[in-house]
């Protein structure tokens, strides 16, 4: 990269968390789902950083936390960047719920990623369900359960221990909904911190982001581009393309942007901190300078804000835990926790 090519952190906007640390307004997705390699996501990593990337969300299911932690240590050593000028994420994965389970995943992380403290560290899903790479959309594991939600207190109660023990600064969610935020909420000695979630233009979940940023959380955006090399398992027929939307298409145009880069700035402007996953170093500093020039319009975002279809495209199949039940059962989507 040639000097001058990157973007200047301090221009990114940060959301301010409850605690008052600021976690950087764009981050860098690091699943490389069954296309980009470990090292391949390493490399993304490195030249991330370089180009003025300071949020890498990371997860131990991921695979690649080694390499991710590679990259991160070898910016630090040069130079490039300082510890505390990074905000890192690790997740929990769904097979080590539970009290120690949880200790060990969290000290898994933070040997893999060569660190010794995590910024956020995440419940990645509200069930113990869990499935091997590359499954179908059929596969279930033996042991599914519904969300519990003594279980899940155990879990965040776990993720308490770690902030105290300062294995990680925050704790937080993801792919929760409003019913189970609210029992967690009510029953948490210290609050999640933020909640990630899928948004992108045809995904906007507004009811669960009004109640997320209400509850003095941030949302953190997953899949913001519309996930377009997302698993088989997660694809059905009726999916709609975000970045094949006429409206989408106008405004990217009107900005010189890419449709996916136009996708990314409107979630950053609108409130949420989308983190695109790329292993394109031009893709990746489109997705980062496009948070430090002329916002949209009013009625760019009004325009955007119609375009909502619904479609959730990271459903969650393998993790029900009843024959017969539909995706949906996994999202509360009639307002009540789905009963077991
Ligand atoms: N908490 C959770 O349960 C959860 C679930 C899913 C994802 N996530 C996190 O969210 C991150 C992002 O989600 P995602 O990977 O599903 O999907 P995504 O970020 O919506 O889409 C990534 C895809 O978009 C392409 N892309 C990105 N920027 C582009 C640009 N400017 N122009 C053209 N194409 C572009 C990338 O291809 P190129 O490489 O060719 O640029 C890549 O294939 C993940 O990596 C992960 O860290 C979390």
């Amino acid at each position: 990269m040639k000097p001058g090519d990157g973007v200047d952190p301090g221009q990114v906007p940060f959301r301010t968390l409850y605690t008052g640390a600021r976690m950087p307004g764009v981050g860098l997705g690091t699943f490389g789902s069954d296309h980009a390699s470990p090292a391949a996501v390493g490399s993304a990593v490195r030249a991330a950083i370089r180009a003025g990337y300071r949020h890498i969300d990371c997860a131990s299911v991921y695979g690649n936390e080694a390499e991710v932690g590679a990259a991160i240590r070898e910016a630090v050593r040069d130079g490039v960047v300082r510890r505390e000028d990074l905000w890192i994420t690790s997740k929990v994965w769904n097979d080590m719920h539970g009290k120690r389970n949880v200790m060990l995943s969290c000290a898994r992380s933070l040997r893999d990623l060569g660190l010794d403290y995590l910024d956020m560290c995440l419940v990645h899903w509200p069930f113990p369900n869990t499935h091997s790479a590359g499954c179908s959309v059929d596969a279930r594991s033996p042991d599914a359960r519904a969300y519990l939600h003594e279980e899940y207190m155990e879990t965040w109660g776990a993720m308490e221990r770690l902030v105290g023990m300062g294995m990680t600064r925050h704790a937080g969610t993801s792919n929760m909904t409003v019913p189970k935020l609210r029992l967690v909420l009510r029953d948490a000695r210290i609050r999640p911190a933020c909640e990630e979630m899928e948004l992108h233009p045809h995904f906007q979940q507004q009811e669960l982001f009004d109640f997320v940023t209400a509850s003095g959380m941030v949302p953190v955006g997953y899949s913001p581009v519309g996930s377009p090399a997302r698993p088989e398992r997660d694809r059905t027929p009726d999916d709609t393309v975000d970045v094949e939307d006429p409206v989408v298409r106008r405004i990217a145009a009107a900005h010189g942007i890419h449709p996916a880069t136009l996708c990314v700035k409107w979630g950053a402007q609108r409130g949420h901190v989308p983190i695109p996953f790329t292993t394109s170093l031009a893709h990746g500093l489109e997705n980062l300078r496009c948070v430090t020039t002329p916002p949209l319009s009013a009625a760019e975002m009004e325009a955007i804000a119609g375009i909502d279809r619904n479609c959730r495209l990271i459903k969650g199949h393998v993790f029900l835990w009843k024959d017969g039940q539909t995706w949906e059962a996994l999202w509360d989507t009639d307002g009540r926790i789905t009963p077991p």
